[in-house]
């Protein structure tokens, strides 16, 4: 049994994480900050973190908490992180010093520490691609770079063949093609690729690199304004207020439960992987987020009020779902669970945590208008005028 620690483990993936790595009978020690984003403003050490992880409240950046974090432990989760992509497009030096500087120090630490290590496992993201892999009747596989905000402004959402500009069609993004991030928070993700990466081949750290996709589920943070899109519609549901579907609901994703990525967190911890490889965790299915809503509606027994919209946000891809072959392969990776049951599981818990639907830390009453706002004032968010 080893000695595990999870950076951002009192966080949303990080916390179900620990819970299955203590059911397996390891040790479990949290490096978490637990930022007020996240946690609220109390930062209390969250009820649902299992009694037996070990939290140290230190940073990721702070190199003596890293020390102190990193004491005879055997095996890394680095999950430490801001996760906000529209966010990261204007807050650029706390993401790049978070995410980037965080791991750079990570690694640093334990070069400097000669600190032996049976595995580090890097929670990347489906953001590092942009937009997924398409397909083009005429010219075969197609990685589109990203829309233009005067295309979307003018109502041009599809995405089309760069040499017969016909519609393309969007198909499973594979690990190997080229990446092309479209926001900060996909560059610093693709960097700690990079910075791991460069770990495993140059200092023979054992490194596996999991990319997460659009991942959901209980405890996802029901007061962080900037990311997870289910936890943003429960709220609204929950308070009653309307849905504005940015690009009439179309954009398609790949949403997979949490239960399914700690499965993957786990299969990484023992399978036999090359050193410094990258495995996609989704469910493999894809959904337009219009349809989402609508499901978490009949999940959570709440009446849904969607509004299509014309509105865009500079650096949101249109469609993005996982190819599972690899992981499938080589980490024996097989999600299991279905979108309607996982989304009555976060209806569930959502409704037990957010007392009366007010948020549980006593932030502000809608987080998401707060994204809403700081993206229109620096010119991230349009309107298009009409339809393509
Ligand atoms: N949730 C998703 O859909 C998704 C998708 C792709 C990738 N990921 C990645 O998975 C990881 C975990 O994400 P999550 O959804 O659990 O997010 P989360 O916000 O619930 O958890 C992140 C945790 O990191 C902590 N943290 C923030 N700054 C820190 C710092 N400087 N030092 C140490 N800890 C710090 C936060 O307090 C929080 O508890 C992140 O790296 C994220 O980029 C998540």
């Amino acid at each position: 049994m080893a000695k595990i620690l999870i950076t951002g483990g009192a966080g949303f993936i990080g916390s179900h994480t620990a819970d299955a790595l203590i059911r397996q009978g390891h040790s479990v020690r949290a490096l978490d900050p637990l930022i007020p984003q996240v946690h609220g403003k109390e930062r209390q050490r969250p009820a649902y973190l299992h009694p037996r992880v070990e939290l140290l409240e230190g940073d990721v950046r702070d190199p003596d908490a890293l020390k102190e974090a990193l004491k005879n432990v055997e095996v890394i989760y680095h999950f430490a992180a801001l996760t906000g992509v529209g966010q990261s497009m204007y807050d650029i030096r706390d993401y790049v010093d978070t995410n980037v500087t965080g791991t750079a120090l990570l690694i640093e630490a334990l070069l400097k520490e000669r600190h032996p290590l049976k595995r580090l496992v890097l929670a990347s993201s489906r953001a590092v691609y942009g937009e997924g892999s398409y397909e083009c009747g005429t010219h075969g596989r197609i990685y589109p770079q990203g829309r233009d905000q005067s295309s979307l402004g003018r109502g041009e959402f599809a995405i089309r063949c760069p040499i017969c500009r016909r519609e393309l069609r969007s198909v499973p993004t594979e690990e190997s093609r080229p990446l092309n991030p479209l926001s900060v928070y996909a560059w610093t993700k693709r960097e700690q690729e990079e910075i791991v990466r460069f770990a495993a081949d140059t200092y023979g750290i054992p490194v596996t690199i999991l990319r997460y996709f659009n991942v959901y589920g209980s405890r996802q943070s029901l007061t962080n304004p900037y990311t997870g899109i289910i936890s943003i519609f429960y709220r609204k549901l929950k308070a009653g207020l309307e849905i504005p579907l940015y690009e009439e609901g179309l954009p398609i994703r790949d949403f997979v439960h949490v239960s399914d990525v700690v499965g993957a967190n786990l299969l990484a911890l023992g399978a036999p992987l090359p050193w410094g490889r990258e495995y996609n965790v989704g469910s493999g299915e894809t959904h337009r987020i219009g349809d989402i809503a609508q499901a978490l509606g009949a999940a959570a027994g709440l009446p849904a009020k969607l509004t299509k919209t014309r509105d865009f946000r500079v650096g949101d891809v249109l469609a993005c779902s996982a190819d599972l072959s690899r992981s499938r392969e080589e980490l024996g990776y097989w999600p299991k669970m279905k979108l309607a049951h996982g989304l009555r599981e976060f209806a569930a818990w959502a409704d037990a945590a957010s007392t009366g639907g007010a948020p549980p830390s006593g932030e502000s009453s809608e987080p998401a208008e707060k994204e809403r706002e700081e993206l229109q004032r620096f010119g991230l968010m349009g309107t298009s005028a009409r339809g393509s």
